[in-house]
């Protein structure tokens, strides 16, 4: 049976508020007990919508806030595709649906694209709510070109979720609190270089390079 922050992505109404209303209070519920996670989302923000020639892939893109950010930047032949598997998150996404910007019914697990196909490969705030992730890290890795980069959002374990009982709750919702070196190693672990971690309160950003 699916959980209930599952049921909630593909509820319609949580769709329409999800952009303007949940992801902002959620982002900075993040922050919690650490650094600002808004402005470090601005700076990837900032970093993911620089002008080039690129195609990029949104995995888990929700209702396309940022694919269509993303799409911003693009020049030349850039295009940003975004991926969901919730009808009423890829509804929203095209009713707001930019130049440069195409969306995919698609499971995160086998994503439908060959291997080395993105220069950038994003999953933001999304991995916590599937349901097996790891090898969804590796499906990032395998459709990102080498030289390509995996940018991923996520949760990490810290002092204030290691509170007996708090990761059994989240977990009981659907929600994953992965552990602080998880990550990072499963996209070493799948071949990537240069894996960074930032952590941002009760948040991580990992960005990874596929080798050329
Ligand atoms: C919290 S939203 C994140 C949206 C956006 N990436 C962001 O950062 O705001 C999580 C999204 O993951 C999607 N999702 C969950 N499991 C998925 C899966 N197995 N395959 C594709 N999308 C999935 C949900 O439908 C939802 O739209």
């Amino acid at each position: 049976m699916d959980s209930i922050a599952q049921q909630l992505m593909r509820n319609r109404v949580f769709s329409q508020v999800y952009e303007h209303l949940w992801r902002p209070v959620f982002t900075r519920l993040f922050s919690l007990g650490g650094t600002d996670t808004a402005d470090f989302d601005r700076a990837l923000t900032a970093y993911l919508s620089r002008p080039g020639d690129r195609l990029v892939l949104d995995v888990a893109c929700g209702p396309g806030n940022y694919t269509r950010r993303i799409a911003t930047g693009l020049t030349g032949d850039g295009r940003c595709i975004g991926i969901d598997h919730s009808p009423a998150m890829l509804a929203r996404a095209a009713d707001a649906a930019g130049d440069r910007v195409a969306y995919l019914r698609a499971d995160a697990h086998a994503l439908p694209f060959r291997d080395n196909t993105f220069d950038t490969v994003t999953c933001l705030a999304a991995l916590y709510l599937i349901p097996n992730p790891l090898p969804v890290v590796d499906e990032l890795l395998r459709v990102t070109r080498p030289g390509g980069e995996v940018v991923i959002f996520t949760s990490v374990q810290t002092d204030l979720t290691s509170v007996p009982g708090i990761r059994e709750l989240a977990g009981a919702s659907g929600y994953r609190i992965f552990d602080r070196h998880e990550i990072v190693e499963r996209l070493n672990a799948a071949g990537a270089a240069h894996v960074e971690q930032t952590i941002t309160g009760q948040g991580q950003y990992v960005i990874g390079v596929k080798p050329g």
